[in-house]
Parts: structure tokens; C-alpha cells; sequence
């Protein structure tokens, strides 16, 4: 954890100021780097996605929180060009991407992870990580014409690579296979390589699933790394703990739609979020969700 991340009281420095107008679903942001306008995505009968309106504010750390099946992958997999919409326009950095294709979306800086990981086993650790360069430019005719252009290109992206695998402590598996690491390592290597093509924006699709408690804080501390860093963090996560600790502000969605956003502390006491993980989340502890207010509904 870099010493700017947490202060003396060993609580993240939270992001404030971050919309404008009364608190509901759908509120416009200051400084937004996503706006989204009638998305919506159907399985057969089944509304997967439909979000009538959705900013995610810039330089801020924002968690995605729903029951399963709530369609937070499915609205990662639109914003990202994985996944075509029925309807629906969305901007990235004022910039129109709806309906581009994944690799252009990369390219603009908007990069994600996978609930599960995509790390190629057969590959190296250091392999995983040049693959996850957006500027392949050594590929195919450039590559043959000019190799020498493709050597220093290489040479540069392995020094970013090592760079940033001493930084999330995968420097000594560098050549060791992908397929050889724990579940948890792999989603440290698909966080860093997530971040070999410098993004604006990083989206994590449950980054925290399967993972070790050990390894858990050290994917925190990444997370909160990555705000202080200067960049974007949009992420899916179940457990409310981590959600209050890190996250500035917190998009509820159930049933496809957003039922909810707000800062960490006003969304947890909000009945439809208590409602939400009620109706399709047994296991959540509610008091977790709830432990921020007494039996008056204030804050404690
Ligand atoms: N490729 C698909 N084909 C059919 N149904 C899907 C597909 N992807 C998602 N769904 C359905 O869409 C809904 C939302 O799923 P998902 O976005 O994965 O939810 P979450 O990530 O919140 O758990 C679920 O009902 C799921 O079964
Ligand atoms: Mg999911």
C-alpha cells in the first residue's frame, strides 16, 4: 500500500463531492467518465439489462453490487463491446462508443477483467502480461518489415511488464506457465495486465471471488492504488465490507435495473438494498449492511 492511500487513521481517503442534485438512481455526476441512455439487453423472456440512465463519476472508486443474476456482467460485457444491446446509446469520455467493437473500446483506455479469469495457461506470466498491450504494432506486416522497430517495442513492454509484476509480487513466477498459479494470483495477473496498456478506466468483475483472505487486502490495496494513480475504478463485488471500505460511491442494481446508487453509507441503509439482497441473497450478513445504523435508522 503506497503511504497516500491510507492516512494515520488507517481508513481510505474517500472521494467526495461526486454528483449533483438529490441522491436516486440515475443522477448526474460532476465530472462523469461513463454516461449511459437506455440500455437494454434481453435473454429470451429475461430482462438482463435495463438501466434508464447511468453516470460513473471520473477519478472516483465505484462498486456494482446486486443479487446473482442481477445483470452486472451483462451491463460490463455492453460497456465494453463483449455484448451487442437491444437498445441503448452510451459515451466514454464524451465520446460515443455505443456498439464498438471490444478492441476499440480497449484502445480508448476502457479495459476490464472477467469474473473468471482469462488468463492463458499455457502461456507464461510474462507472456499474459505483453499480450495485454493494447499497441501490438509489432504484429504481422510491421512486424516482418521493420523488425528492429518490433524488438524495441518488445524490450519496452517487457520492462513494463516486470515493472508492474515486482508490483503485484508475480515477479518470481515471471516465466513460470499462468496455469501453474492460484486462483488468487490469477486475478492479480489479470489485474496487472489489465494495467499494461495504461487505461483511464478499469473495470473488475468481481476481483475479489475465490481469493484468499491474505491476498484479498493486497487486491484492496491494488484497487485503491490504482484511484491514487489518477485513474477510474468501476467494480463488482458481493461483500459489503470491503464495498463500505473502499468504494466512494455504490450502484445497486437488481433484476437489470439500477434500484439504487449513493455514497457507500447511504446506500447500505437504503430498504430496497436491504430488499435486494433479502429477496435473492440469504447468505449476505445483514448486519454488515446494516451495522452502520441503529434501530432508528441512524447512523451509528
Ligand atoms: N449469454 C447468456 N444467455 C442467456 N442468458 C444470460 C446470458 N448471460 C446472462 N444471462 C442471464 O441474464 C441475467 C443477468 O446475468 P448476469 O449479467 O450474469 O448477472 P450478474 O453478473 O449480476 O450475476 C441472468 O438471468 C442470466 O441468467
Ligand atoms: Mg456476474
Amino acid at each position: 500500500m503506497s503511504s497516500s492511500a491510507l492516512p494515520r487513521t488507517g481508513r481510505p481517503v474517500k472521494t467526495t463531492g461526486l454528483h449533483t442534485g438529490e441522491i436516486k438512481p440515475g443522477v448526474a455526476k460532476l465530472d462523469p467518465i461513463i454516461v449511459a441512455d437506455n440500455i437494454t439487453r434481453t435473454f429470451g423472456g429475461i430482462h438482463a439489462v435495463n438501466v434508464e440512465h447511468l453516470e460513473i463519476p471520473r477519478g472516483a472508486i465505484t462498486a456494482l453490487i446486486g443479487p446473482n443474476g442481477a445483470g452486472k456482467t451483462t451491463l460490463f460485457n455492453l460497456l465494453t463491446g463483449f455484448d451487442k444491446p437491444n437498445t441503448g446509446t452510451w459515451t466514454f469520455n464524451g465520446k460515443s462508443i455505443s456498439g464498438m467493437a471490444a478492441f476499440k473500446v480497449a484502445r480508448l483506455g476502457q479495459i476490464r477483467t472477467f469474473q473468471l479469469t482469462k488468463a492463458l495457461g499455457l502461456l507464461t506470466v510474462l507472456d499474459n502480461m505483453k499480450l495485454g498491450a493494447k499497441d501490438q504494432i509489432g504484429e504481422g506486416l510491421f512486424r516482418s518489415l521493420f523488425p528492429f522497430f518490433w524488438r524495441k517495442q518488445d524490450i519496452e513492454l517487457e520492462a513494463r511488464a516486470s515493472e508492474l509484476l515486482v508490483k503485484f509480487k508475480l515477479d518470481a513466477k515471471s516465466s513460470d506457465y499462468a496455469a501453474s498459479l492460484s486462483g488468487g494470483q490469477r486475478k492479480l495477473l489479470e489485474m496487472a495486465r489489465a494495467l499494461m496498456s495504461n487505461p483511464t478506466l478499469v473495470m473488475l468483475d468481481e476481483p475479489m471471488a475465490g481469493v484468499n483472505p491474505a491476498l484479498t487486502q493486497s487486491l484492496l490495496e491494488h484497487i485503491l492504488d490504482l484511484k491514487n494513480e489518477g485513474m477510474t475504478v468501476l467494480f463488482v463485488e458481493h461483500d459489503m465490507a470491503m464495498v463500505s471500505h473502499i468504494a466512494d460511491w455504490v450502484v445497486v442494481m437488481a433484476e437489470g435495473q439500477v434500484v439504487a446508487e449513493g455514497p457507500p453509507d447511504v446506500v447500505m441503509k437504503n430498504p430496497a438494498v436491504i430488499d435486494a439482497y433479502l429477496g435473492a441473497h440469504q447468505d449476505v450478513d445483514l448486519g454488515i449492511v446494516t451495522g452502520r445504523v441503529n434501530d432508528k435508522g441512524e447512523q451509528l
